[in-house]
């Protein structure tokens, strides 16, 4: 089975390189993946020349052109829409989503923490500091709240004395890990 996906992104977009690299026209048992749209809100992200490396050209919804989050979203759906996308991932899509996006789209998200531990935007420098002994990163479907819908899967460490420098880059590490283990697992249970 052909399975079609959409990723959303913002910025630096190296968990978007790293599902292209790791799913984008590759075979797991009787799935093959294929990223069929690229979408970014800022049109100066560094995440659309990466996917200009596999042949990709992302397509661009600035959410400054729209008057609303819903009209935005809107935009947004449709795009994802056209593509004929089985799976949206939201890779570093920094926006919170309205119901016309969470009501229309299978979405799944990748945070860096230990949901439903230090949601929103600063989880890494706020799991660094807190006393917690351990740290992690999630996946989780979208839904309306703001990280907050059901936990698909999550790998967490010992924080020890890690630097945060240390403790970025391994949090970064795992995600490259989690977020296509946890697609391919979605698709193709008995692998
Ligand atoms: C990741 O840490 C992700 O968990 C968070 O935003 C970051 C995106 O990084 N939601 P990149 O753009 O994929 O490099």
């Amino acid at each position: 089975m052909l399975i079609k996906l959409a990723v959303l992104f913002s910025g630096n977009g190296s968990n978007l390189e790293n599902i292209l690299s790791k799913l984008h026209q590759k075979t797991f048992g009787k799935n093959t993946f294929e990223v069929v749209l690229c979408l970014c809100n800022k049109k100066e992200a560094y995440g659309i020349k990466r996917a200009r490396k596999f042949g990709l050209e992302s397509v661009i919804v600035e959410h400054q052109n729209y008057k609303s989050r819903e009209e935005f979203d809107k935009a947004v759906v449709e795009k994802i829409k056209e593509s004929g996308a089985d799976l949206t991932i939201l890779a570093g899509f920094m926006r919170i989503l309205s119901p016309v996006f969470t009501q229309n789209i299978k979405a799944v998200n990748l945070h860096p923490s230990l949901l439903p531990l230090f949601k929103g935007a600063n989880a890494i420098k706020q799991s660094y500091e807190s006393d917690m002994k351990v740290a992690g990163v999630s996946v989780h479907w979208v839904s309306e709240e703001l990280d907050g819908g059901k936990i698909i899967a999550q790998k967490a460490f010992e924080k020890k004395n890690l630097t945060y420098e240390e403790f970025e880059e391994k949090i970064h590490a795992l995600e490259y890990e989690l977020l296509p283990q946890s697609v391919i697992e979605l698709f193709c249970k008995n692998l």
